[in-house]
């Protein structure tokens, strides 16, 4: 249809070409970008809470500093993310508002609790994990502006796997308890992990578009069976079970079956039934306007720049 765009612009993505801010487009690929990015964007600053949560209590200065840079890299996202999306001619102040009020989204795995230290090694290997298996692709979408972001982003978060997968090994090998820790946060954040890719294939409203768009290279489905594949040998190295009965091997799809996932759950807490939805948007608005000043006195700051520099 002609809100897909015209001729030349199609011939253009279907040719993997880029689409950089002052190109013409379509106004629906531009909302759907504004969209897609705004909403990656508040997933990273608002991931920054469950982590934070564990700086002041982490076991060692090592394990401290490393948490401490990876939320810092957290925040970073978040920047090069609104910067993108501040291309499609959006204010980052619009895309907090709607965040704020609830008219845009964030990751559904956000909303859930970090009850003890091995929780920031599943969200490192799973949830950073699962961020890669869907970020790697888009270093490859249609719009010029997100594909470079994610560049440096995949970067970092193959640190932020690593270091999840360092920080479970440790405990796998350790202590009985210290082992019950790390398999108790597997237990608590696979299934999550799994939904974070989104709805299955037939219930995903953008993907169709997004798809012929060039923004979304593999579908839900197809992401997702990739990160089981990729996970299920490194829980075996890890000594750790993946909590599914139905997860197998099958040697003719070559790929791992898994069970069935409950996605009512995750419309649930994308719905804002989640354990934590509530205390993540207190903190994340308290955050804001308790940094208006800092927002105030930097605009004052450049405004003085720019009087001095006319
Ligand atoms: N949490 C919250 N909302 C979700 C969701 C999830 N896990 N999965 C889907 N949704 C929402 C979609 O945003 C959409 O709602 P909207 O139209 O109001 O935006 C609706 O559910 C239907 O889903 P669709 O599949 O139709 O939507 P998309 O085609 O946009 O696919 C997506 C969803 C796969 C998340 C896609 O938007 C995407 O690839 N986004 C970029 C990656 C991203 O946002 N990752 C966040 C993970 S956290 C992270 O990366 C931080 C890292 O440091 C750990």
């Amino acid at each position: 249809t002609a809100e897909l765009g015209d001729p030349e612009f199609l011939a253009l993505l279907d040719n993997e070409g880029r689409i950089e801010p002052r190109d013409a487009m379509p106004d629906a690929y531009r909302k759907t970008l504004i969209r897609q990015i705004a909403q990656h964007a508040h997933s990273e600053i608002i991931g920054m809470q469950p982590e934070g949560n564990w700086i002041t209590r982490a076991p060692s200065l090592h394990r401290k500093a490393i948490l401490l840079a990876k939320v810092q890299d957290e925040a970073g996202h978040g920047l090069y993310l609104y910067a993108a999306a501040e291309t499609l001619g959006i204010d980052r102040s619009e895309l907090l508002d709607a965040l704020h009020e609830g008219r845009q989204k964030y990751s559904s795995i956000f909303n859930y609790p970090t009850t003890s230290w091995a929780d920031i090694g599943a969200i490192g290997w799973l949830v950073d994990g699962a961020a890669i298996v869907n970020q790697v692709p888009l270093c490859r979408c249609s719009y010029g502006p997100y594909a470079r972001a994610m560049i440096r982003i995949c970067k970092e978060e193959s640190f932020h796997q690593r270091q999840g997968f360092d920080l479970l090994l440790t405990l796998s090998n350790g202590t009985p308890a210290q082992h019950a820790m790390a398999q108790d946060a597997v237990n608590r954040w696979w299934w999550p992990s799994l939904m974070m890719f989104g709805p299955p294939d037939e219930a995903s409203p953008n993907s169709a578009r997004s798809t012929r768009w060039g923004i979304k290279r593999f579908s839900n489905d197809e992401l997702r069976q990739r990160f089981v594949d990729i996970a299920v040998p490194q829980s075996e190295a890890l000594g750790l079970t993946i909590p599914d009965p139905d997860l197998r091997w099958n040697v003719d799809r070559d790929h791992y079956d898994f069970g069935e996932i409950d996605f009512s759950e995750l419309f649930d807490v994308i719905a804002g039934k989640g354990y934590c939805n509530d205390e993540r948007m207190e903190r994340r608005t308290s955050a804001h306007n308790d940094g208006e000043w800092v927002r105030e006195a930097a605009m004052a700051y450049a405004a003085k720049k720019t009087e001095a520099a006319a």
